[in-house]
């Protein structure tokens, strides 16, 4: 079961910075979920809002802004006044150290709410870029923009973003070519798992963070957990019986 350090080790450190990432290394054997949009000229950058206004010490939408502009940035004070010198990562930041460190990651395309042009192609080229086309998954709450990855690269694995109670979800994630499913955690229960595990689809909930819920979803053997606390989820995992 893979532990996903959801935005990084986002309760240790400000989420989707270089720092957040290089705690969830410190656990070990830990991979990285991490949130995508596009700035003003072009840019792939991680963060999770369409603005800046919640994680940084600036304003205004990330699509207004130039990454010479959102670099001027401190997105780690509001978090701690140690964080001050985090700047936004570039994804092609987070690919090269996760290349380099064995990370699988799952970059996930927060294209619900702005429509960046082209993101999609420019992710999937960033991934060939750094050579991490079996090392990702690319998943999303818009399921048109991992169409549009499939269309474009049949390879790079998808993996659905949901919150609602599907009825037998594996037979829509086959529809669209789907390697995995990423429900939030309340709709696991052992139909869904069974269900999944037959069609080959893996299954990897979030947001796991209470001791009991990783235990849970350990023995309902999903495929993976999203979570903000990845060394507990490591140490419950390593003390399974
Ligand atoms: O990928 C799981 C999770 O990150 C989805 O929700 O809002 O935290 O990006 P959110
Ligand atoms: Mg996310």
């Amino acid at each position: 079961m893979k532990v996903i350090a959801h935005r990084g080790y986002s309760s240790q450190a400000p989420e989707n910075t270089m720092a957040a990432f290089g705690k969830a290394l410190d656990v070990g054997n830990t991979h990285w979920e991490l949130d995508v949009q596009m700035t003003k000229d072009g840019e792939v950058v991680v963060i999770h809002d369409e603005t800046v206004d919640r994680t940084s010490d600036g304003e205004g939408l990330v699509k207004d802004l130039t990454l010479d502009q959102l670099r001027q940035l401190d997105f780690g004070s509001w978090f701690d006044e140690a964080f001050t010198a985090e700047r936004i990562p570039l994804l092609s930041d987070v690919l090269q150290t996760a290349s380099e460190h064995d990370v699988w990651l799952n970059i996930e395309l927060k294209t619900g709410i702005v429509q960046y042009p082209e993101i999609e192609q420019r992710v999937i080229d960033l991934i060939h870029q750094y050579d991490m086309g079996q090392q990702v998954a690319i998943s999303s709450f818009n399921h048109y923009s991992l169409k549009k990855v499939k269309e474009i690269c049949p390879a790079m694995p998808i993996g659905l973003l949901y919150m609602a109670g599907l009825y037998e979800p594996w037979h829509y994630a086959a529809r669209l070519g789907a390697e995995a499913l990423h429900p939030l955690y309340r709709s696991i229960v052992p139909e869904i798992v069974a269900g999944a595990k037959a069609a080959g689809i893996a299954l990897r909930p979030f947001t796991v963070d209470e001791p009991a819920l990783i235990q849970r979803m350990i023995a309902a053997g999903v495929d993976g957990i999203i979570t903000n606390y990845p060394e507990r989820a490591a140490g419950l995992l390593a003390a399974k019986p």
